[in-house]
């Protein structure tokens, strides 16, 4: 299995580092299969799966019920496990007591947390003193969605990107293993990349970081919307439908069961 030692390494040697979300046994088995470096048990998982509009009613029982599901699907891929909303925003102890739930209980190898504050600072160094292997999040950090006034770029002005260098630097400093860079500019990425000696994971963040990170239900072709920066590599989600409707049609024009699919059939003359 892949460690926060071979991530490292990567960086040093060039090589890039895929990251995918999943959030179920099937999924993760998926995932596994397909060798990706590292799984992302996101809280993306309130919008995708849930059906919520955004990330923050996600809890923490959700996380570690998903992230139970994602391990036994996934036994030898690195998983990372989001802190949802409010999970790290009230004091060290609390923060130290949700991380060691998604690893204890729930089988997730790391965590991760958003934000670049002095307050996120100073919890990131509180799990990581726990031996907890934290990857951070910098840009259009969802849970912030409020204060943002939506989805929206971030990093664009000059004060702005002075800001998250200097947050990059500092999460750095205070022990995280990895940073996702979601929707700054290109440029941005490249900075922050190239300033920091951990590796950078890049959504809408452009070519130059030290790996990609995608929605599981947007590489597929799976979920209602498509922001500018996903590649739908299929479309699984019209293919589901069309199998469904088949399904759907087969019994009602009495084709499925067909005999064949009869495990025990009745002991009549005509079988
Ligand atoms: O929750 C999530 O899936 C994420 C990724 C989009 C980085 O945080």
């Amino acid at each position: 299995m892949q460690t926060v030692r071979t991530y490292r390494k990567m960086k040093a040697s060039g090589e890039q580092i895929v990251m995918i979300t999943a959030y179920d046994y099937p999924s993760a088995k998926y995932v596994e299969t397909a060798g990706c470096d590292i799984i992302l048990v996101g809280d993306s998982l309130g919008m995708v799966v849930m059906g919520y509009p955004d990330t923050l009613s996600v809890t923490l029982a959700d996380m570690v019920h998903h992230t139970k599901a994602v391990r036994r699907g996934a036994a030898d891929t690195f998983i990372v496990a989001d802190m949802p909303y409010m999970s790290y925003h009230i004091n060290t102890d609390e923060t130290k007591k949700n991380a060691a739930r998604l690893i204890l209980e729930a089988g997730a190898h790391a965590v991760k947390l958003e934000g670049g504050s002095e307050s996120r600072i100073e919890m990131i160094r509180a799990i990581v003193d726990c031996e907890i292997p934290v990857v951070a999040h910098l840009g259009l950090t969802p849970q912030s969605i409020n204060r943002f006034g939506g989805y929206h770029v971030q990093g664009k002005q000059p004060d702005e990107r002075k800001a998250l260098l200097e947050q990059a630097c500092q999460i750095e400093a205070a022990g995280a293993f990895m940073l996702v860079l979601e929707c700054i500019p290109e440029a941005l990425g490249e900075d922050i990349s190239q300033k920091l000696t951990i590796p950078t994971i890049g959504i809408g963040a452009g070519r130059y970081t030290d790996g990609q990170v995608l929605v599981y239900h947007d590489i597929l072709g799976m979920s209602d919307f498509k922001p500018k920066f996903v590649q739908n590599f299929a479309n699984l989600g019209n293919d589901i439908i069309s199998v469904l409707q088949e399904f759907t049609s087969h019994v009602k024009e009495k084709k499925f069961p067909a005999k064949e699919n009869i495990y025990i059939p009745l002991d009549r003359k005509d079988n």
